[in-house]
This record gives C-alpha cells, structure tokens and sequence, in this order.
C-alpha cells in the first residue's frame, strides 16, 4: 500500500477544493475561447504550485517531486490547460535552471518564476524535427562573450505569456549532439520574435507558437551547465517533466471517470440507472483498474527522483501509462455518455480532446516505448 505523508494529504485536498472551486466552473469558457487563465495561474502562484519542489531558497514551496505529481492530478482534473502551464514552468524550465544553473541564473531566472510572477518556457523542437530531438537546426555562434542564434522553435507550451525560454542550440554542428548548448534567455528582446498562436484540438487555454530566433545576442552567462551539455540536460529535463505529463494525463482520466460515473447513477435504460447494467459496470472497472494502475507508476518515479535514483525508465513508463489511460478512459467516458458525450453541454467532450496531447508532447508514446526498451534491455547486461 502506498502511504500518503499528512503533507500529501493536505495538499492533495487544497489542490482538490481548489479544482472543484475555482478550476471546473471556468474550464470549458476558457477552452472554448482559447483564453489564457490569468487568474487562476496567479492564484496557483499564490499557493506554491508554480515551483512547488524549488526550493525555499529558491522560491519555491520546497515541497517533493510525489507532492508534484499529486498536484499535477488535481489541477489538471479541473483544468488541463492550468496543468501544462503549471507543468512546463516547474519541471522544464525551472528544474533544469535549479539543478544546472549559476547563482545568478536562479536568483533572475527560478526566484520570481517559481513565485508564480513570471512564467518560463522550453523551446527544443523545431518544425523539422520533434522525435529526434538530436537533428536540431538551430544555430548559436560564438562571437567575443556573446552568442547570436538564428533558428526557428516549434510547439512551444506558454509561448505568447512567456517572460523567458531555456533554448537548444547547435554551438558546434561537426560534433552532433554532443554539440547542442542550452541558453535560458529572455523572451521580450529583439531578435525574438512569436509565430501565430496554434488552433489546437485540446488544452486550448494554453498557448503554443513557434519561437523565431534572428540575429538573438546573448551573453555566455546565459548558458545552462557547459557549452556541448545541452542535449543532455535536455534529456535529463525531459524525465523530469514526463512525471508532469503523467499527472497532468492522471488529471484529465479521473476528471472523465468521475463525470461518467455520476452519470451512470442518474441516466436510466432499459428500465434501471445505468450503473446497474453489467456492460457499464465493466467499463467502470476497467477504467478504475487503469487509473490505479497508471497512479502508483507516476508516483513510484515521483519518488525515485525523491530519492536521487534512476528513474529515466520509471517516469517513461509512468508517462505511457497514463497518457494511454487518459485516451482509454475518456473515450470509455464518452460512450456511457452516449450523444451527451459529443456535445459541449458535458465536460466529456473537452477531456477526450485533452487527453489527446498527452501521448504526444514531452515525448510520444512510441519515443516512452524506445526508452522503456533501452533501459530495461540495459538492466539485464
Ligand atoms: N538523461 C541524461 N542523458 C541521456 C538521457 C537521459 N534520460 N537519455 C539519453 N542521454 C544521453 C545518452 O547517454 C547519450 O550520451 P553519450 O553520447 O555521451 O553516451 C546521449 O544522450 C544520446 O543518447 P541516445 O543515443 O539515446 O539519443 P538519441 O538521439 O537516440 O535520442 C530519444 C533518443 C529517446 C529518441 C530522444 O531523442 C527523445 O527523448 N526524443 C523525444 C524528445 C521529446 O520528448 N520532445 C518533447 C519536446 S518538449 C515539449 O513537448 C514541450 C512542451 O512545451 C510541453
């Protein structure tokens, strides 16, 4: 049995009230408007979530990675946009700064971003490359104690609300991605310029653009760890993250389970309420099986990285599992609801098309099934 310390416990009820209060009410207007939730991520920011294991020192609520991946479910259950928002600024962009950061890059760049007054951003991707992260174009050179980069970053989550961006890019192209460097720059500077904001199925209230890099100067203080370094703090970042994504996935398959079992209870056919039928009752088992299921991995590689051990296959696995969850379990949702399912009066609807993205960003589920395969292969040699 998993054990929940009093400090999970609490925060899993504040995080709970809070969707259930101030997240749910407002989701399916902001999705349908795409609009920003400024003022839910202000009061996110209030309450530690937006560097929730920063530390104090830091800016943050100092709290665990578990803490993390439960406040990562219960966001997300009212809000899936809240979740990527949250996610994005405390796993990839503060987390890498905190671990591979100078004093001076945390105390400019993790202080008044993990106090929920600035928000961050994580730009690898390009429109040429997603998967293979390694075929990066974008360019750095080196010119006296500055850098110019010149590229273009796609698909980038918080980019048009973003006050800065840790950003790849290619310092020396002969040596592949031993070549890659990591930047944590500023967003509104010249040189930098957004693209057009995607018309996304799901997590509409969250942005997400292109970022144009042409003629961008930046100081060397600005690189993350060493030259050559980035592709691994960007690896290393991205299983950090994939704990984010899984309790974001969490989120939107218990937010679906609830709403179809409360309509289960209420709708009757032929002649009793629908949880009363056997066809019903398998689809609720399952979906129960695989929430449970998905919910002890994520926490299980919450708390390996707790502990500072390997957990690179664990948050792959739990990334999978729950990403896969959230697509199996909305779509079961959406067939108790039968046509009420379709149609934007339900909640349902929304979280089908939320679920989507999460087997697709911070690694799809056939990149967690090449990692998954590689570290447990190396296990055995
Ligand atoms: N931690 C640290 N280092 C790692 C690592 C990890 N988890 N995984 C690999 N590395 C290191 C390896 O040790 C190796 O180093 P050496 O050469 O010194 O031995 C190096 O990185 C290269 O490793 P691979 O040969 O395994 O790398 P690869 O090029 O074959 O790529 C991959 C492997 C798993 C497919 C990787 O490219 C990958 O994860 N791709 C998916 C990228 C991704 O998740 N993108 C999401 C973008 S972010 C996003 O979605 C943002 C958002 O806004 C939400």
């Amino acid at each position: 049995m998993f054990e929940l310390n009093e400090t999970h416990r609490m925060l899993r009820k504040t995080c709970r009230d809070f969707a259930e209060k101030e997240l749910k009410p407002v989701a399916a207007l902001l999705d349908q408007k795409h609009q920003y939730p400024t003022e839910a991520i202000k009061k996110l920011g209030e309450l530690g979530m937006m560097g929730i294991f920063v530390p104090e020192k830091w800016g943050g609520a100092g709290l665990d990675v578990l803490s993390y991946a439960i406040a990562m479910e219960e966001v997300s259950s009212g809000c899936a946009s809240c979740g990527v928002i949250m996610s994005v600024n405390n796993s990839l962009f503060c987390d890498p700064i905190v671990k591979y950061g100078s004093d001076d890059l945390k105390k400019q760049y993790v202080v008044p971003f993990a106090r929920g007054e600035k928000l961050g951003c994580f730009a690898l991707s390009e429109p040429g490359n997603g998967s293979d992260a390694a075929a990066a174009k974008t360019t750095a050179v080196k010119d006296g104690d500055n850098y110019v980069i010149n590229g273009t970053k796609a698909w980038i989550t918080n980019g048009y609300e973003a006050d800065a961006v840790i950003v790849f890019a290619t310092t020396d192209a002969k040596a592949g991605h031993k070549g890659i460097t990591a930047f944590v720059v500023p967003m509104h500077s010249d040189g930098l310029s957004l693209g057009k904001k995607e018309d996304k199925l799901g997590i509409r209230a969250s942005s997400t653009c292109n970022l144009i890099f042409e003629e961008y100067r930046i100081s060397k203080k600005n690189i993350l760890g060493e030259e050559g370094y980035g592709f691994k703090i960007a690896m290393s970042t991205l299983d950090g993250g994939r704990i984010g994504i899984a309790g974001q996935a969490l989120g939107i398959a218990k937010a679906a389970f609830e709403a179809a079992v409360a309509y289960a209870k209420e709708r009757t056919a032929f002649g009793q309420p629908l949880v009363k039928l056997q066809a019903i009752q398998m689809k609720i088992a399952d979906m129960a099986l695989r929430i449970e299921s998905a919910r002890l991995l994520t926490w299980q590689a919450a708390c390996l990285k707790d502990r500072g051990e390997s957990y690179t296959k664990v948050a792959a696995m739990a990334k999978l599992a729950a990403s896969e969850t959230a697509t199996f379990v909305t779509h079961q949702a959406m067939q108790i609801f039968g046509g009420n399912g379709y149609v934007t009066e339900y909640p349902v609807e929304r979280h089908y098309r939320d679920a989507r993205i999460t087997e697709i960003y911070e690694g799809t589920s056939e990149v967690q099934r090449l990692v998954i395969a590689q570290n447990a292969m190396k296990e055995l040699m």
